[in-house]
């Protein structure tokens, strides 16, 4: 059954044509009656069909069969067979069958549709679902993706903190808690100071964590528990930055592209999309897509934050990723460094992604000058004392330096082609949802 006491999964099975093997997994499906059962059937790496002529197991393995209810989990043990008609699918003829459990009869989750909040009520068993699945298995190969790009190009991981003494994007959006008898303590929002920190040790890094804001909007867009990844690099200005960002999304996209075939087919994904999303990436300024808005029935003002909607239409119109640079001084964090050609302006980017899906990074180059940032702390009425080992940065070998963060689950969102962020996250966490 084994090899190298190694499980056989379904995903392998075409190495193992001919022989009888033993999958360990759930029942999804059953159809069939006394003389011949259809068995669906996934062990987690996929799913397969099951076929058991009755004729060749014992009265009890058939009475298992019929009394086999959705969801149970069984081992079956049989012979592996080439699909007769499709290439790549496998079939077992089923030799043995063992009941690990016998599921109750009412697994609240059928083929007919759910409404969003039962499902959502029922996500420790919604994500057995194929799209669930499918999902997560995604998930998994952006970050492991992100990781193996940034391993290839020179960048070290660094674990930033969670508990926090201060606010990095802006106060108004943080989860408070007493710590001890010193006061309070915040959630990150974001490890970004600290990899700043990591930078002037490491040259480059990233981060990779949950984060939290403590925003009230109810939007497709905003978790209040979502994963970012932060990295950060010495010497490098706001548009090597952008160099970094754009290949890393490729990279990433790519990765999805080779080894994602079969999920994003049960997402109906459509995968042109995906591929034109790998040609070279948009770049433009706020005021340029400003006015670009304006023209196109937007009331945005010259020197306002793009708002979801503006996001929207403008990313409707085009089938690559889009840096958004130069915003507002006015609209941005305080760490960010102004343009010098123009103070009103930062040296930032967004990136914004195709199909209307808008913001999937912030980024920046960050003040490297003690005064400038001094100065910006205090007119952000920011605590002085708990921004004092961020200074020092800036007091012994400061340098130019950039970075950004992801958002996970809104990259996640895009590449899956999904409605809403909350599909991407395997338990999401809204103003209105903690549970389960
Ligand atoms: O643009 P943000 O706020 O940037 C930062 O936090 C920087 N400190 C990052 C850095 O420069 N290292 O957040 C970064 C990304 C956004 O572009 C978005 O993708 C995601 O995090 N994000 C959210 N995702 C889900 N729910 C929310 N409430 C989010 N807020 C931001
Ligand atoms: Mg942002």
């Amino acid at each position: 059954m084994t090899e190298n006491n190694q499980k056989i999964l379904i995903k392998d099975l075409k190495n193992h044509i001919d022989q009888e093997i033993s999958l360990s997994g759930w029942l999804y499906n059953k159809r069939g009656n006394g003389k011949l059962y259809f068995l669906q059937f996934r062990d987690g790496s996929g799913s397969m069909q099951a076929i058991v002529d009755a004729s060749k197991l014992t009265q009890d393995e058939i009475d298992l069969c019929e009394k086999l209810t959705l969801e149970s989990s069984i081992i079956i043990t049989g012979i592996v067979a080439k699909h007769p008609k499709f290439e790549d699918i496998f079939e077992l003829q089923v030799t043995k069958i063992k009941l690990i459990q016998l599921a109750d009869h009412d697994y609240p989750i059928s083929k007919k549709e759910h409404g969003i909040d039962f499902l959502l009520d029922h996500r420790h068993l919604w994500l057995r679902s194929p799209r669930q699945w499918a999902i997560q298995r995604i998930r998994d190969t952006i970050i492991r993706s992100s990781m193996q790009f940034f391993y290839q190009n020179n960048f070290i991981k660094f674990d930033s903190p969670i508990l926090t003494p201060n606010a990095c994007e802006g106060t108004t959006e943080l989860f408070e808690i007493e710590y001890f008898d010193m006061g309070k303590a915040y959630l990150s929002q974001s490890g970004q100071l600290y990899l700043e920190a990591a930078v002037m040790s490491l040259g480059r890094a990233y981060d990779f964590g949950p984060v939290f804001r403590a925003e009230k909007s109810k939007t497709r867009r905003h978790l209040t528990e979502f994963w970012m990844l932060d990295a950060e690099a010495a010497f490098v200005d706001y548009i090597e930055n952008m160099d970094i960002q754009e290949n890393l999304i490729k990279f990433i996209l790519n990765s999805v592209l080779n080894e994602n075939k079969q999920e994003l087919k049960i997402l109906e994904r459509n995968i042109e999309a995906l591929e034109k999303a790998t040609q070279p990436f948009i770049r433009k300024t706020h005021q340029e897509v400003v006015k670009e808005l304006q023209e196109m029935g937007s009331d945005i003002k010259d020197m306002e934050d793009l708002g979801a909607d503006d996001e929207t239409m403008l990313m409707n119109k085009y089938q690559q990723p889009m840096f958004v640079t130069k915003y507002p001084t006015a609209i941005k964090a305080f760490y960010m460094k102004r343009d010098p050609k123009n103070p009103d302006f930062v040296l930032c980017s967004d990136l914004l992604a195709p199909e209307g899906y808008g913001e999937i990074i912030g980024g920046s180059q960050r003040e490297d000058d003690y005064n400038q940032l001094l100065q910006r702390i205090k007119e952000h009425n920011l605590p002085l004392d708990q921004f004092q080992w961020y200074l020092d940065l800036r007091k012994y070998g400061s340098v130019p330096h950039s970075g950004f963060g992801y958002g996970l689950e809104r990259l996640v969102t895009w590449i899956c082609g999904l409605d809403h962020v909350r599909e991407s996250i395997p338990f999401p966490r809204t103003p209105y949802r903690l549970t389960p």
